[in-house]
């Protein structure tokens, strides 16, 4: 599916990390994909992430979910929102926004978080350490947007929502249902709800900060690292100062980290990993029935599609002579031939067919069956 009037190549040029960019209605046809109703509805559940704020004159105060549904019922006259995190994993028509932005790669998506606004609601002038495409599902809402913030620029002090102390709006602009805004990290931005029933679809990326990687990685590593791999100085001389640390001992216990950190496949297939854990691993996908590989050929056989699961994160490293490292959900699946050739598909479409040559392959049908059995591929999702 591809955006209207949307020259991908010129936006990555132009604008993606730089600039803000208003995109008028892109959508072949645009219907907004889920009611209130329904987001009030999964953000009294248990396993969704979500958070009520409520302006009182020029302030905010955050609730987390799971909310009980009588809070609804108790919002007054001052303006609210709610927001729901990653509703892509639990609606299939809210997941369906994400291809058209698969021009970004995969491990670059997060999720997609959706607001419900009353009049006058919204979470106050911020700004993101995120890309997000913020897409207006139904009604209007006023986008301010405004200079670059980044971690030294004032912030109100508030325990939850990271508001900034000044804004000077820049730009502005109301959004009409279908309409989108691109808005690049550490850009300040507010959106206002213009009348009611404001909903706004925000297409969340990832970019992983140098500390959460350095460590990350360490805490990977720490644990497969032994007492007994030590510094050793058999070749030590006397020196003059007993107090120097010599240049060339500095030189050598900087190896000890760097040779370790500088290992780019185990770097390589530990960020696989990491980067497609889920993001909430307590939810339990798997199917209430494992599946055999025999019973799983069968279904292959009738052209029963398959469906990668929207809560999944599907990613591949290349390595040499046509082989390559699949990841899904924080596993790694070493592949080769025919395997390879099925992972690149899975990573590159939502939904597919397995097609007769591959049906053969006892690999291809052994690999479906283990994604299958441990939720992140289905006949159901769709
Ligand atoms: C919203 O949908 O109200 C907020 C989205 C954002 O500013 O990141
Ligand atoms: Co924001």
């Amino acid at each position: 599916m591809q955006l209207n009037n949307f020259d991908t190549a010129a936006f990555l040029r132009d604008y993606w990390q730089k600039r803000p960019l208003l995109i008028r209605n892109p959508w072949q046809s645009w219907q907004n994909p889920l009611s209130p109703d329904e987001l009030a509805g999964l953000a009294c559940e248990d396993h969704v992430e979500s958070r009520l704020i409520t302006q009182s004159s020029d302030d905010w105060n955050a609730e987390h979910g799971p909310l009980p549904e009588t809070r609804f019922g108790e919002l007054g006259k001052s303006p609210w929102t709610l927001l729901v995190q990653a509703v892509d994993h639990h609606v299939t028509e809210v997941a369906a926004l994400i291809p058209p932005f698969r021009f970004i790669p995969n491990w670059r998506i997060d999720d997609v978080m959706v607001s419900f606004a009353s009049d006058g609601g919204g979470v106050g002038p911020h700004f993101d350490h995120y890309d997000v495409f913020l897409v207006q599902g139904l009604g209007q809402r006023r986008w301010q947007i405004g200079g670059m913030c980044d971690d030294r620029t004032a912030l109100r002090s508030h325990e939850d929502l990271l508001l900034l102390a000044g804004f000077d709006v820049e730009e502005e602009w109301t959004l009409n249902p279908g309409d989108m805004l691109y808005v690049p990290p550490g850009i300040a931005h507010n959106g206002i709800a213009k009348g009611g029933d404001c909903m706004t679809y925000s297409i969340g990326f990832r970019s992983p900060s140098r500390k959460e990687l350095i460590g990350s990685w360490c805490d990977d590593l720490l644990p497969q690292m032994t007492d007994d791999d030590r510094y050793g100085d058999p070749d030590l001389s006397v020196q003059d100062n007993p107090g120097e640390i010599p240049a060339a001992a500095i030189d050598r216990l900087h190896a000890m980290i760097t040779e370790k950190l500088a290992d780019r496949a185990a770097f390589a297939r530990w960020f696989g990993e990491y980067s497609s854990t889920p993001r909430y691993p307590e939810t339990d996908w798997r199917p209430e029935e494992a599946i055999e590989t025999d019973h799983l050929r069968g279904l292959l056989t009738e052209d029963h599609p398959l469906f990668r699961n929207p809560a999944s994160r599907f990613s591949f490293v290349r390595e040499d002579e046509g082989k390559l490292l699949l990841f899904i959900d924080g596993e790694c699946f070493p592949c080769a031939g025919e395997t390879a050739l099925l992972a690149e598909m899975l990573c590159a479409q939502e939904q597919f067919v397995i097609n007769p040559e591959w049906r053969k392959s006892d690999a291809v049908v052994e690999l479906l069956a283990e994604l299958y059995n441990r939720g992140s591929l289905s006949f159901d999702w769709g």
